[in-house]
């Protein structure tokens, strides 16, 4: 997608031919500000402090952190602890896993002169067949969109409510929530999206808002609690969400909050879809809600707001009386349910093991 007119993947080998580009994401939307990672401590530290973010994009930036090590030290041992390091940076987000498990099967029985190019040319693949697979997903999830602009035949916008990013920031290119949105603005459906703002760490109000805004693509941004009240008023046609985890029965781990949306979209009749590519499903698990591991992360993240003030400088205030104890839990499950359907790389199919295995005979 484009950042400022200029084509842009989130992540990419810097010009040296070694080192790895990402953006920082921390920074936006008021900085756009790209880091190198030289080590594989960088990428343990750009997934964990969250320079990136997105099941998709943390999958291909673990992958570059296997290559990283790999130069460091191409040893059995570094192989083994690289693996650890990256692994405990984020419990969630099941891409990382299946970032790091590839790599390892690649790497684990070749000779150790061969890792490290060997695990740079997986990580650039990974990075590409992320891009494909969201592409994809976008020209399946773009046909919903089409379809409801022509059912209504008005020519009045499409009005898709999404929370938190599932954009191109959190993949390498297109999004997973937000492929079939940019796929269907480009080929003219008129559409508006709601953007959840997505408290605490605001990803809806700092980054989806931003990159929407780069696209062109109408939006608004409302606080996390008025979807409900939208579609009381008939002013939402769809959700469209992205997904850190599916468990293998299509229940659905996604960003805090998505489960109270989902359960409003289902009391007022408003499908509810999930962009789901195919490294996201979790095929050991098939009870999403007691088996998804949920991180919880710092009381700082709910109790200091940052942003930029009239002036122009960049502040973090405090909202949260010091004494109150606070609890940031990150994501939550919803039940598969509640889900009108699962947009994949390869069509759209029901929120279940027989829709799920139906499309992907060779996981089921
Ligand atoms: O905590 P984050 O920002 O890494 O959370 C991930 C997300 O952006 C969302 O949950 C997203 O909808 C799924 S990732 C495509």
């Amino acid at each position: 997608m484009n950042v400022n007119g200029t084509p842009y993947r989130t992540i990419r080998l810097a010009d040296d031919g070694w080192a790895v580009e990402i953006i920082d994401q921390t920074k936006l939307p008021h900085e756009f500000v790209t880091r190198r990672l030289e080590t594989m401590a960088d990428a343990a530290t750009a997934i964990a402090d969250m320079w990136v973010r997105g099941a998709p994009l943390i999958g291909a930036t673990a992958a570059y952190g296997m290559a990283l090590a790999m130069r460091e030290d191409a040893s059995d041992g570094w192989l083994s602890l690289a693996y650890d390091r990256l692994y405990a940076t984020r419990p969630t987000a099941v891409n990382l896993r299946w970032a790091l498990d590839d790599l390892k099967a690649l790497l684990a029985p070749m000779n150790v002169a061969e890792r490290a190019e060997a695990a740079y040319g997986r990580a650039a693949g990974i990075c590409d067949e992320d891009v494909a697979i969201c592409s994809a997903l976008g020209e399946h999830g773009a046909g919903i969109i089409q379809q409801i602009a022509a059912d209504r035949g008005s020519g009045e916008p499409v009005n898709i409510l999404t929370h938190c990013n599932a954009g191109w920031l959190a993949t390498v290119d297109w999004g997973t929530a937000l492929a079939p949105i940019y796929k269907a603005f480009d080929a003219r459906v008129p559409l508006h999206v709601w953007v959840d703002e997505t408290r605490p760490r605001n990803q809806g109000a700092s980054l989806t808002a931003w990159e929407l805004g780069q696209h062109g693509v109408p939006h608004t941004v409302i606080v996390d609690n008025v979807g409900g009240h939208l579609m009381q008023h008939g002013m939402v046609d769809l959700c469209i969400t992205g997904t850190d985890r599916t468990a293998a029965s299509g229940d659905v781990c996604n960003k805090i909050g998505t489960y109270l949306k989902a359960l409003a979209a289902s009391d007022n009749g408003v499908p509810f879809y999930v962009g789901l590519p195919s490294p996201t499903i979790d095929w050991t698990i098939d009870d999403g809600i007691r088996d998804i591991p949920i991180e919880q992360r710092d009381a700082d993240e709910v109790t200091r707001l940052r942003g930029r003030t009239d002036d122009g400088a960049i502040a973090e205030i405090a909202i949260v009386p010091g004494t109150s104890p606070v609890a940031n839990y990150a994501f939550d499950v919803t039940p598969a349910r509640l889900v009108t359907g699962l947009i994949t790389e390869r069509g759209v199919c029901a929120a279940s093991r027989e829709g799920l295995s139906g499309l992907f005979p060779e996981y089921a």
